[in-house]
């Protein structure tokens, strides 16, 4: 079974062409012809606004058959298990699933079983990784610098929480990028020692090519019973203030995988300065989304070979 569910499972050469795949379809490379009709079930269990309604454009751009299942109507609330929701919607016919669920590593005993045959694209997993993003977030990188090797990447703010710092680390450093962290030691994550050090925020802005804010998530913080900052407290701490940019490189991009918390994790008036890739980044991610299911599809043979 052909699988998505995190891109560290690919080879860098993998990796890297499906980076290229997504960047072609931006620029108006053709998309497949499909041999049959063929379905896919978008079932986000966690708010999504950028990864579903991305992943819906994908789907339409390649011509599948999309069902978006209602998890609050569904049986799920009967208390369904997310296995036997996803082999329900195989039953019913579907070749894709994109899942986005709350349960870190939801996916890890579902890939092994083998009576699920559909293909399950992760939409992001918990606290685990977010694989659509990190591919938008490479094309955002290779559009703006043209290569990976070298460039410098600070990740800056809700660390422990966030599954975008977890997905993009590991595979920023094995595409060569340089890494540094920053934002409240107590939500720094031992985890991500072996990608980067920790520096104070202002030490590390003129060095940066890529200043990467996270948004501060209040709703699991709040679930985990962590004491959290106000917002103005948080910004003028750790936030990219329009001070703080002024310190970044001319050639630096700021990013942020949204969705933003203005005037707390960034100044509201810097997510559109010309530094800012905060919206190229939601318009990649149409791209990197039609990539990562466009190869599902040609690795299951569901689409025709190109002449
Ligand atoms: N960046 C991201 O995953 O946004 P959504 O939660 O809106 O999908």
């Amino acid at each position: 079974v052909e699988n998505m569910v995190d891109l560290a499972d690919l080879s860098k050469e993998d990796l890297l062409a499906l980076v290229d795949l997504a960047l072609a379809y931006q620029d108006g490379q053709a998309v497949p012809t499909l041999k049959r009709a063929v379905s896919v079930a978008n079932l986000f269990f966690e708010n999504s606004t950028r990864t579903v309604t991305s992943f819906q454009m994908a789907e339409q751009r390649l011509g599948l058959q999309r069902f978006d299942v209602n998890v609050n109507g569904s049986s799920v609330k009967k208390g369904e298990s997310l296995a036997d929701t996803v082999k329900t919607v195989q039953a019913i016919g579907m070749d894709l699933a994109v899942i986005r669920h709350t349960q870190t590593g939801w996916y890890k005993d579902l890939v092994q079983d083998d009576r699920i045959q559909l293909s399950m694209v992760n939409a992001g997993d918990g606290a685990g990784v977010h694989p659509s993003q990190t591919l938008l977030d490479l094309m955002t990188i290779k559009k703006a610098f043209g290569h990976f090797q070298g460039i410098r990447v600070a990740i800056v703010g809700d660390l422990s929480h966030s599954r975008v710092a977890k997905s993009d680390a590991k595979i920023f450093k094995e595409l060569g990028m340089e890494l540094t962290f920053a934002g409240p030691k107590a939500w720094w994550s031992e985890d991500l020692a072996a990608y980067g050090s920790f520096k104070m925020v202002d030490e590390l802005l003129p060095e940066v090519d890529v200043f990467m804010c996270l948004r501060v998530q209040l709703e699991r913080m709040q679930a985990a019973g962590v004491a959290t900052y106000t917002a103005s407290d948080y910004h003028e701490a750790y936030g990219l203030t329009k001070e703080r940019a002024k310190h970044l490189k001319d050639s630096a991009i700021i990013m942020h995988p949204a969705p933003v918390n203005r005037g707390v994790e960034i100044d509201s008036d810097l997510v559109e300065s010309e530094h800012s890739r905060i919206f190229a980044q939601m318009q990649n991610g149409v791209y990197a989304r039609m990539a990562i299911l466009s190869r599902i599809l040609e690795k299951r043979g569901l689409v025709e070979k190109k002449s």
